[in-house]
């Protein structure tokens, strides 16, 4: 059982610019103050729409069709702690975005023991259903942000 698998993205750095574009305007009218932020369907439909979009053609290469979308910000006064996810989701998509060096997803066993570790500098499936958090370096910068995303048809066969 895997915690995660660090997919190939040839167009990670346009994709990281538009997602950072896509954040810059979502937050202009609302500063977020949580971790998490769900995206509406709307803002989910709206961003997808947008022609040529390099992140839909990558999806759509690994044959996954977005259920959900969110990005979480991580900074001075903004932290999660070792937490599981809402079920049922138990396979999502990290896609690094800002700041995401010398920063990890961690991931613990039921007893607190650490199991397993990455940088979050490449977009991977992470297996949520299993305790995890993000850890900071010293070296790393705010404000994090990552966005994550879930599908229909979970890519669970990554994580095996
Ligand atoms: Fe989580």
């Amino acid at each position: 059982m895997k915690s995660y698998f660090i997919l190939d993205c040839d167009k990670q750095q346009k994709i990281t610019d538009s997602l950072h574009g896509y954040y810059v305007g979502i937050i202009a009218n609302n500063t977020p103050k949580k971790f998490w932020t769900k995206l509406t369907r709307q803002q989910i439909k709206d961003y997808f729409s947008i022609p040529n979009l390099e992140i839909k053609k990558w999806f759509d290469n690994l044959d996954l069709k977005v259920r959900d979308m969110s990005f979480t910000v991580y900074n001075d006064e903004i932290q999660t702690e070792s937490h599981v996810d809402d079920p049922p989701v138990i396979a999502k998509i990290n896609f690094p975005v800002l700041n995401t060096k010398d920063t990890y997803n961690v991931w613990f066993d039921d007893k607190g023991n650490e199991i397993d570790r990455v940088e979050c500098i490449k977009p991977i499936v992470l297996r949520s259903n299993i305790l995890h958090t993000v850890e900071i370096g010293k070296t790393a910068k705010y404000p994090r942000i990552q966005f994550s995303f879930c599908f229909y048809k979970e890519p669970l066969h990554l994580l095996t």
